[in-house]
């Protein structure tokens, strides 16, 4: 039995993706979603696994505690100091993170874009940019560079992985790719970074997704940047982590990625 552990959850298509993924493998799969009280996170997991739970996708606001309840890390969950994946092994709760190597092999497999020696500008210090970040170093890239609203979570976060942190506003136009891991999309809102540092970029990837282009990859349009891509791939590529770690089978994510945008589109 799987699950995935939220507060919302209604929403999540966590549920589809997996399912997609048992198709594919010939398995059948039991997935559910989860809507957890704010205060009950803990307790509700310990129940899942204890009632013969195998599997969990953790997501907001859970992944801290998710972090705090596994009895083993990987060395990515640890990093990113969030778990969004628990797995219950030989008497164990392990946790992981598969956010970081969703986004890669979005950018990587699905875009067909090498982050290897290229200057990755990170927009965010938050637990989405955390999140990342080990995965990302892990491609070698030629630099990575972490700019935030708030100074001090960007100097924070820099000296965590030994990179370098800038200010928004003060960012240099030479990146080859730029990732939004700020929630500023999700509010609405367009970021103020200067337009030519998204004109220069070959990739802008927004870990937002939604129907239509994000505020984010709006703004980077409007710059004349002309490959953008949204956070939909990261969600099924961080979900066929998962789905290997837990059944060993590594799911075609191309085409259930076509499959959940062409839902998505539809509802
Ligand atoms: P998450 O877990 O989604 O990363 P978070 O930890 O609250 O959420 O972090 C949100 C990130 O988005 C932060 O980097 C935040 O910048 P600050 O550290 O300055 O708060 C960034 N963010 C949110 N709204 C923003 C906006 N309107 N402009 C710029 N940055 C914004």
């Amino acid at each position: 039995m799987f699950a995935v552990f939220g507060n919302p959850i209604a929403h999540s298509r966590s549920p589809q993706i997996h399912q997609a993924f048992a198709v594919q493998e010939g398995r059948k799969l039991i997935y559910e979603r989860r809507l957890v009280s704010l205060d009950d996170f803990a307790k509700t997991a310990r129940e899942f696994f204890a009632t013969g739970g195998t599997g969990a996708n953790v997501t907001v606001p859970f992944k801290h505690e998710a972090f705090r309840l596994a009895d083993v890390l990987t060395a990515r969950a640890e990093a990113a100091k969030a778990v969004n994946t628990l797995f219950w092994r030989d008497g164990h709760l392990l946790g992981d993170n598969t956010d970081g190597i969703g986004l890669v092999r979005a950018i990587e497999e699905l875009l067909s874009f090498s982050l290897h020696n290229k200057h990755i500008l990170l927009l965010g210090a938050g637990g989405a940019a955390r999140g990342v970040i080990l995965p990302l170093l892990q491609q070698q890239p030629a630099s990575l560079m972490i700019a935030n609203r708030s100074v001090d979570k960007a100097q924070i976060l820099a000296q965590e992985h030994a990179v370098n942190w800038c200010e928004l506003t003060q960012i240099e136009p030479h990146y080859d790719v730029i990732i939004n891991a700020t929630s500023g999309s999700l509010h609405g809102l367009e970021l103020p970074v200067p337009s030519i540092v998204l004109a220069r970029a070959q990739l802008v990837y927004d870990m937002m997704y939604a129907q239509k282009l994000t505020p984010f990859l709006l703004q980077a349009q409007a710059a004349g940047c002309t490959k953008l891509a949204d956070g939909l791939g990261m969600l099924v590529a961080q979900a066929a982590a998962s789905y290997e770690l837990w059944h060993g089978f590594r799911p075609d994510i191309r085409a259930v990625s076509r499959q959940i945008r062409e839902e998505m589109e539809q509802s």
